[in-house]
């Protein structure tokens, strides 16, 4: 069920949406053939996480631990990637070091000629695990901070101290000569924090910093309240952006993101419905994205069932559905775009419209698009309380953080 339509009376005066450059974009043709061989997996090995972020990409409805692949079927599944021809294996969650034995399936990645990345809260890491972790050939860790410092991130990811030892995890990770990522989700409560969010990751020796603001689906959508920034501040950080990044030059990437909802053209949702990327969740599904679930009436085949792999990327229901362009309705079809975003994203356009072949109504030529930015307007000037991220559904903040 779609979970927040959008209303259906327009703002009156509709904010200008974040500029564009239109030719960028469509110098940026996507590279490739639409799909044949995906580049890279996200595996979600749990849905168990210590931290508790009110963003989560993870579904609503998380998937137990009883539930989780074994780790025979995780080796299984990591040598059927390498034998396709996949390049990159994301190790991802809920945090995937709750998992006993991810230095086994690192190795084994390792082993099978895989590139892999470690995308972590850090939280739960030793000094030792992670150099068991470099020891099997991990060649890359992503860690994820929810603020500049303690008060506001440790409030964001309901976890007391796990910003010092986020700060702690990822100098080890320099120790170890292993690249780091910082990954920054951005929103309105930590938005303030940006520049010193980039001195940070400097300081840690980052080769790369991802300021991802919140997208909303999911656990997101639910807190899009408390979540959303206004325009100034979007205007705002994208201007400290564009400084760093010119300051920053040869020293540091930054990756940036803004939110869809300031947006005037959709984002390439997973570089394109089945196209290069796709997700495993930790019961084995196999998914064109980690939101697709919230897409009801999508099947999904399982690693565990008597297809392989490569007959559920070529031949799924769920991956031919959107895949491509032929699928899509007006004003997508002919839109000189649409080999360049394919539509935006499918679970975005559920659900704010209801239906996931409707174009992402981050697009300007989207019917819904002027009435995104009145859903925006109105949610940034909602209330600060999160619903944290747990399996009963999300708890309440406390009153007083
Ligand atoms: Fe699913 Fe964008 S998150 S297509």
């Amino acid at each position: 069920m779609a979970d927040s339509p959008l209303p259906e009376t327009p703002t009156p005066e509709p904010m200008a949406p974040v500029a564009v450059d239109e030719f960028q974009l469509l110098s940026k043709q996507a590279e490739g053939s639409t799909y044949g061989i995906p580049l890279a997996v996200l595996v979600e090995l749990t849905h168990r996480c210590p931290l508790q972020c009110p963003y989560c990409s993870n579904p609503v409805e998380l998937e137990a631990s009883s539930k989780e692949l074994t780790t025979a079927e995780w080796l299984r599944v990591i040598d059927e990637l390498a034998e396709i021809g996949v390049l990159q294996i994301h190790f991802s969650g809920g945090e995937p070091t709750a998992r006993k034995d991810l230095v086994d399936l690192v190795r084994r990645a390792s082993e099978a000629g895989l590139y892999s990345n470690l995308i972590t809260s850090a939280v739960m890491l030793t000094r030792d695990k992670l150099e068991a972790l470099a020891d099997a050939g991990l060649n890359h860790v992503q860690i994820s901070i929810q603020g500049a410092e303690s008060r506001v991130a440790d409030r964001v990811g309901g976890f007391r101290n796990g910003h010092v030892k986020k700060l702690e995890v990822a100098r080890w990770v320099k120790e170890l000569d292993l690249p780091l990522t910082v990954n920054a989700v951005m929103h309105r409560q930590n938005l303030a924090q940006l520049p010193q969010i980039i001195d940070l990751a400097v300081s840690l020796r980052a080769a790369r910093l991802e300021v991802a603001n919140v997208q909303y689906y999911g656990w997101a959508l639910k807190n899009r309240q408390a979540l959303m920034p206004s325009r100034a501040q979007m205007e705002e950080c994208t201007r400290v952006v564009e400084a760093a990044r010119a300051r920053l030059h040869g020293i540091m990437e930054i990756d940036y993101v803004i939110p869809d909802y300031y947006a005037e053209r959709p984002k390439q949702c997973m570089g394109g419905w089945g196209r290069q990327f796709f997700n495993i969740s930790p019961a084995g599904k196999v998914l064109p994205c980690h939101a697709a679930e919230s897409i009801t009436g999508l099947e999904f085949d399982s690693v565990r069932g008597n297809k392989s792999i490569r007959w559920i990327w070529d031949n799924s229901e769920a991956f031919n559905l959107y895949r491509g362009v032929d699928w899509m309705p007006e004003p997508c079809r002919s839109c000189a775009f649409k080999e360049i975003d394919f539509g935006g994203c499918r679970c975005q356009a559920f659900a704010l419209t209801g239906s996931a072949r409707n174009a992402d109504p981050a697009c300007v030529k989207s019917e819904h698009h002027a009435r995104l930015f009145a859903v925006a307007h109105e949610a940034a000037s909602g209330g600060d309380g999160f619903l944290y991220r747990n399996f009963s559904g999300g708890t309440p903040e406390k009153t007083g953080g």
